[in-house]
C-alpha cells in the first residue's frame, strides 16, 4: 500500500482493538423472577434477613431481556414455580451444545425441584437428546462452552465426577478448573467467554494449579480486578461483539472495549443479594 504522499498505510492489526467484532444472534432460556426472594442462604451472597425486592428484581430481569432482543437475540421462557425462588437463574440447569442437552442436579435441596422443570421445557419445545446428570451439575453456571473446550468448575458445587459425565454426555473436551473462593462459587462468576479466541477471569478465584492451566490455554486473557469480580463483573454474556455486564464493572468494561468489544450495562444489584448476575439468568439454547 502507499498513501497519497507515498507514505505507507499501516495496517494495524497487532493492537486488539484493531479488531472487528462481530456479534452472532443468540436464543437465550430465561425465567422471569416473579417468585424471587433470598429465604435461604447457600452461598455467602445470600442473607435471609436482608430485605428483597421482587417488583425491583422483575425490573431489573425485564431490562436484561429486553436489552437482549434490542441487540436482535431470541429470549425463550420458562414458567416460573412458587417455592422456587431461585429458578430466576436459569443458566444453572442446562448446558445445551449442538442441539444436545444435558441437564442439572443440584447441590442445595432447595433447588432440587428445578432441574426437572427445566427438563419438562426442553422436552415439550423438540429437544431430543435430553440426558439428566447421575452427579450434581449446576450446568451453566459450572461448565462454559468456549466454542472448543468444556471448561468446567468444581470445588463448591458441581462434582469433578460430573466433568466426565458431560465430556462423555455432549462429546466435547472437558477441562476442569478448581474453584478456591466461596464468593466465587460456580466457574461463572469468575469467568467469561467473550469470543472463541478471549476469554476474560479472576485469576485468585482460582487454584494455582487451575491458574496455570488458564495461562497456558488463554495466554492473552482479560485478567480482572478485585473490584471487577466483587461486583458479579465476570457474570457477563457476549455474543461476540456487545458484552453485557453490571453497571459496577467499569474497569473490566475498560479492557472489554480496548479488545474492540461494546460494552452494554445493565443494572442487576437485587439479583445479586442472591449470588447472581446477567449470565445466571441467561441459559444458552446452542441448537
Ligand atoms: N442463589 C443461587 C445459588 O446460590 C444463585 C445462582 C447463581 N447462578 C449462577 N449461574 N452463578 O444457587
Amino acid at each position: 500500500f502507499a498513501g497519497p504522499g507515498d507514505e505507507p498505510i499501516v495496517l494495524d492489526v497487532t493492537t486488539p482493538a484493531a479488531q472487528v467484532r462481530v456479534p452472532t444472534t443468540r436464543r437465550y432460556l430465561m425465567c422471569p423472577p416473579a417468585y424471587f426472594t433470598v429465604e435461604y442462604a447457600i452461598n455467602p451472597w445470600m442473607d435471609p434477613t436482608q430485605p428483597i425486592s421482587t417488583s425491583l428484581a422483575v425490573e431489573q430481569w425485564t431490562a436484561l431481556k429486553e436489552t437482549y432482543e434490542r441487540l436482535g437475540h431470541r429470549v425463550e421462557t420458562i414458567e416460573p414455580q412458587p417455592g422456587l425462588p431461585d429458578m430466576v437463574f436459569s443458566a444453572n440447569s442446562g448446558t445445551v451444545i449442538d442441539g444436545q442437552v444435558l441437564g442439572s442436579r443440584f447441590r442445595a435441596p432447595q433447588r432440587a425441584a428445578e432441574a426437572d422443570h427445566f427438563r419438562r421445557w426442553f422436552l415439550a419445545n423438540g429437544y431430543r437428546d435430553v440426558v439428566m446428570p447421575e452427579r450434581t451439575n449446576e450446568a451453566e453456571g459450572d461448565f462454559t462452552w468456549t466454542g472448543r473446550y468444556l471448561l468446567a468448575g468444581t470445588g463448591f458445587r458441581t462434582d469433578p465426577l460430573a466433568h466426565s459425565e458431560a465430556q462423555e454426555a455432549l462429546g466435547v473436551p472437558v477441562i476442569s478448573l478448581q474453584l478456591t473462593d466461596p464468593r466465587y462459587y460456580h466457574l461463572d462468576v469468575a469467568l467469561f467467554v467473550l469470543a472463541d479466541d478471549l476469554i476474560a477471569y479472576y485469576p485468585d478465584a482460582f487454584s494455582p494449579g487451575s491458574r496455570r492451566v488458564l495461562r497456558r490455554l488463554f495466554p492473552n486473557a482479560i485478567l480482572a480486578t478485585a473490584e471487577d469480580a466483587a461486583c458479579l463483573g465476570l457474570n457477563a454474556v457476549s455474543d461476540g461483539r456487545h458484552v453485557i455486564l453490571p453497571v459496577e464493572a467499569t474497569a473490566l468494561a475498560d479492557q472489554v472495549a480496548q479488545h474492540g468489544f461494546e460494552p452494554v450495562f445493565v443494572d442487576i444489584s437485587e439479583l445479586r443479594k442472591s449470588g447472581g448476575g446477567p449470565k445466571c439468568c441467561t441459559m444458552e439454547l446452542r441448537d
